[in-house]
């Protein structure tokens, strides 16, 4: 087969693949329409060409599209161009045709992927999907099961939900078996391993009394304060924030583990925070990690969390492991070979530089970034959004689990729902009701094109951290330069992202007062955001965020220093106003007019800051 084009698998940001899009659009309506018309080719029409010419119909028709028009011209108005080289924000850029095309297909039919019965063609999907993801993180595909979900909210809410049941269903259990665990106490019963747990669960369904403990686990509910902590970096998304809150966990059970000076969970932090608890007989809940954190783009040391994961186990004590993939996640796919191995390190070097997927003077991935994304099978669950890296249009988040035996805890059953030879269930298992199974169609046919390998996915995927190398490079060389208003001005990134977020900030030349840099900061953003009006009128567009003492201690610090703002004024302010850019765009490397289009950012920032 031949190399596969990136170019060929986008709309483009000129809508250069237009054509094809069009007659592949007409192409699946026609498909919809003829399977609507030979469903009982015997049924009288229900609406008669008659009726078509009257006049209300014609006028309630006109009123149809003239509605319809308005919201073009609103989604034409205000709309983000997540498609243009121009639009370096959030966590978006120009999707993938085929997943528009898939889900434009797929809503044609409204599958809901909550019951078997709403959705025999997507439910399959939904649940091969989970299975591909699960294989791209590493995971054994006999063993694994995932699903996709609204997001990746949702996703770590579902992760939450596994931890906590499996942390208290040795007690119901107990409760229903007294003799199940022998002489345990409660503190061993909370630290026994989710292997050992699910494994307990297996023995308990062998003896027919499944129903018996989930009921006696959902009488009960959960003592949060029993349970014990959730460790998690400052650098968590705010999900997690709700999520506890949501649980009834209460954010005193959540410790933030600290962050190190490139914005990685400090180890050193959550190994002393793990032996406090232990000598204070405090259970840990669970330890969650980010692989590409929302502001930052960080990935925590994976393969360090596993090594005193494995410590700890020796000292009895166990705790749920999740990986917040959802930005980084399929980052993985640049690691993973066409055999579907994870490659080894010097052999991707040279393959990624020598196949031209990623220039040679960028230096990534270092090996603490390779490390981590091959220790990521040792985790219990993972997020991984389709919506973000899998460059797919919403709602399409994703959780995989290592062991789809985990499952057994949940088991919601509705008969409304459910047929007893129901061959695929979801709706049991998940949080969400009804649910698009045409997002499951936009995935599915997405990735039935696109392998989640180094030549599929990982080119796409490179190619954007080439990009961020890239920008990130031109600003470090960035020369003070003189604004129009005659002031000098120097810009500085935060930290050198591990996946392909580029954080930064401009001060002015002899400006030592935070407040005034966070306000040229702040200014900029609203120029380039839609703050200052319609979006489509920027000449570039980005996000920002704010890194408080709150959230981050210190170690923004030594940024703001960078930028020559002194300590004092650290202390007093204790928040620096930050431009973020995700960059995620597929056609600014390997693009003969790669350094024209940062040529010319630079200038747009110059004359904005002139502004
Ligand atoms: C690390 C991380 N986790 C979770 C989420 C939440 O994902 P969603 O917005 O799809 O719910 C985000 C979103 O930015 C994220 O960056």
């Amino acid at each position: 087969m031949s190399e596969q084009n990136t170019n060929a698998l986008f709309l483009g940001p000129k809508s250069e693949n237009h054509q094809f899009f069009r007659e592949t659009l007409n192409m699946l309506m026609d498909e919809h329409i003829y399977w609507r018309r030979d469903f009982h080719p015997d049924d009288k029409a229900c609406i008669s060409h008659k009726e078509q010419r009257t006049e209300d119909f014609c006028a309630t028709m006109d009123n149809i599209q003239e509605a319809l028009y308005d919201l073009s011209n609103k989604l034409k108005n205000s709309s983000m161009p997540w498609f243009s080289t121009r639009y370096l924000g959030h966590m978006n850029t120009d999707v993938l045709m085929p997943g528009v095309l898939g889900y434009l297909a797929g809503i044609l039919y409204n599958p809901n992927n909550c019951a078997y019965e709403g959705s025999p063609a997507t439910t399959g999907m939904e649940l091969e999907v989970g299975i591909q993801l699960g294989t791209m993180m590493g995971y054994d595909p006999e063993k694994t099961w995932g699903h996709i979900t609204s997001g990746g909210t949702v996703a770590n809410y579902e992760a939450l939900w596994y931890a906590r049941n499996l942390e208290n269903i040795p007690f119901a259990i107990k409760s229903v078996i007294p003799t199940f665990f022998g002489e345990c106490d409660d503190w061993q019963l909370l630290n026994l391993s989710i292997e050992e747990t699910i494994d307990a669960l297996d023995v308990v369904k062998k003896e027919g009394l499944l129903t018996e403990v989930l009921k006696d686990l959902r009488y009960t509910g959960c003592d949060s304060d029993k349970m014990g902590k959730l460790l998690i970096p400052q650098s968590r998304h705010y999900s997690w924030d709700k999520a506890v809150d949501i649980f009834g966990i209460g954010s005193k059970n959540l410790i933030q583990i600290k962050v190190t000076e490139n914005y990685r969970m400090d180890i050193d932090h959550l190994k002393e925070t793990i032996d406090r608890l232990i000598e204070s007989k405090t259970p840990i809940l669970a330890v969650v990690a980010v692989v590409g954190t929302t502001e930052e783009g960080a990935v925590d040391d994976i393969h360090k969390i596993i090594e005193i994961k494995e410590m700890y186990k020796k000292q009895g004590v166990n705790f749920y492991f999740h990986i917040d993939a959802a930005y980084g996640g399929y980052a993985r796919t640049i690691f993973i070979d066409e055999q579907n191995k994870f490659i080894d390190y010097n052999k991707l070097k040279t393959r990624l530089s020598k196949e031209n997927f990623i220039n040679k003077s960028t230096k990534w991935p270092n090996r603490d970034v390779y490390e981590a994304f091959k220790a990521m099978p040792h985790a219990d669950s993972i997020t991984i959004d389709c919506h973000k890296m899998g460059y797919i249009p919403y709602p399409a988040g994703a959780i995989a689990l290592k062991d789809k035996r985990i499952l057994d805890i949940l088991a919601y059953n509705a008969p409304y729902v459910e047929g007893k030879n129901d061959p695929l269930l979801l709706g049991p298992y998940i949080m969400e009701g009804s649910k698009a199974g045409a997002a499951a169609g936009a995935v599915w046919v997405t990735h039935r094109i696109i392998p989640l390998n180094i030549t599929g996915y990982g080119k796409i995927v490179a190619r954007s951290i080439e990009a961020a190398d890239c920008f990130n490079d031109r600003i470090i060389k960035m020369e003070p330069f003189v604004a129009a208003n005659g002031k000098k001005y120097i810009v500085a990134p935060l930290t050198m992202s591990d996946i392909n977020i580029v954080v930064f900030a401009f001060n002015e030349v002899g400006n030592v007062n935070l407040d005034k840099m966070n306000d040229i900061n702040e200014k900029i953003y609203n120029r380039c955001s839609y703050v200052s009006g319609p979006v489509y009128y920027k000449r570039f567009i980005t996000s920002k965020t704010i890194l408080t003492t709150e959230e981050y201690g210190d170690i923004p610090y030594s940024f703001v220093d960078d930028l020559n703002i002194p300590r004092k004024e650290w202390d007093r302010v204790q928040k620096v106003f930050v431009l973020r850019a995700c960059i995620m765009s597929p056609f600014l490397a390997n693009n003969t007019s790669f350094k024209e289009y940062w040529d010319r950012f630079i200038k747009i920032m110059q004359e904005i800051i002139d502004e």
